[in-house]
């Protein structure tokens, strides 16, 4: 029996730690010694990063004038937190392989966490004292993350809880509880918790169906709930989830901005979420792999 989130973790070897290059950005960013040549020079070590993070930052989600071609470039333009902050999104991308296509479609999974990421980092932009919007695009990718796990370990139990929660036309995350005791949510804040991701991270994970029990970030963790229905709503992909969550109302309240920004950012999110999602996942029409994975979701 796995009663506890630690115990499906256990034997996840692959999950014990991010990639490495990761927490080497993080240790040269953290480190008031350290050079932008020298993050530009660890960044660069790594072609599919350097190539993912080029392909971003020269994507729809900045529509810089004018084409960044270098790391170092990307590093002066955007930040060198913010880069971490991508190289993040697109480390813990790259983590999850060998899950079942007829479980979960991959792309279908990350559309729906980018099209959550970009609209985090959207509002977050209209709260125009977040100096690092970057941060709630990886708190957004990584919310519904504890669900790759289900898929991962237990995709028998994973499956029939999917069907259960379409059947009996109930929320997916309420199944997981009733069924195994706890859910994605927890056994997210879990693995975040051991890949020692910053706390705000664990919180948003943690309570991005509940953001009222936030305690220490709730802003955070409010608007990635609220980045996470618009989401649903507007049928991005999708994390296994059949049903729109419940908003909590006083989510509006703890984000500080007003519910009327919600159709511009829609429209944003549409214009942003297929290139965000091509520059992860390489072009379809050059790699074979992504076009056998192609579905229109
Ligand atoms: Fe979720
Ligand atoms: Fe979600």
């Amino acid at each position: 029996m796995n009663n506890r989130p630690e115990d499906l973790l256990k034997g996840l070897v692959q999950l014990s730690s991010l990639p490495v290059i990761y927490s080497k950005i993080n240790e040269a960013v953290s480190n008031p010694r350290s050079s932008m040549k020298d993050i530009s020079n660890i960044i660069s070590d790594d072609p599919g990063l350097t190539s993912r993070l080029l392909q971003i930052v020269n994507s729809a989600f900045y529509s810089f004038p004018s084409k960044i071609e270098t790391v170092s470039r990307a590093l002066f333009i955007v930040g060198t937190q913010q880069v971490r902050d991508l190289a993040l999104a697109t480390s813990v991308m790259s983590l999850f392989k060998g899950i079942p296509e007829d479980l979960v479609n991959m792309e279908s999974f990350w559309r729906h966490s980018v099209a959550c990421g970009i609209g985090a980092k959207i509002l977050a932009t209209y709260r125009r004292c977040e100096m690092n919007v970057e941060r709630f695009f990886a708190a957004g990718i990584i919310h519904d993350i504890g669900r790759l796990v289900l898929y991962k370990k237990i995709p028998e139990k994973a499956r029939e809880m999917i069907l259960r929660s379409r059947a009996e036309g109930k929320l997916l995350y309420a199944v997981e509880k009733e069924t195994i005791g706890y859910d994605h949510s927890d056994l997210g804040r879990v693995l975040v918790g051991f890949w020692n991701l910053p706390p705000s991270l664990e919180e948003v994970v943690a309570y991005h169906h509940a953001p009222r029990n936030a305690r220490r970030y709730p802003v955070e963790t409010a608007v990635v709930h609220i980045a996470d229905i618009i989401a649903h709503a507007m049928q991005l992909g999708s994390s296994g989830e059949h049903y729109i969550p419940c908003l909590d109302e006083k989510a509006w309240e703890i984000v500080g901005i007003p519910a009327s920004v919600v159709s511009p950012t829609i429209d944003q999110i549409e214009r942003e979420v297929n290139d965000v999602v091509q520059s992860l996942f390489g072009n379809p029409d050059n790699d074979e792999e992504c076009k056998k994975k192609k579905v229109s979701v």
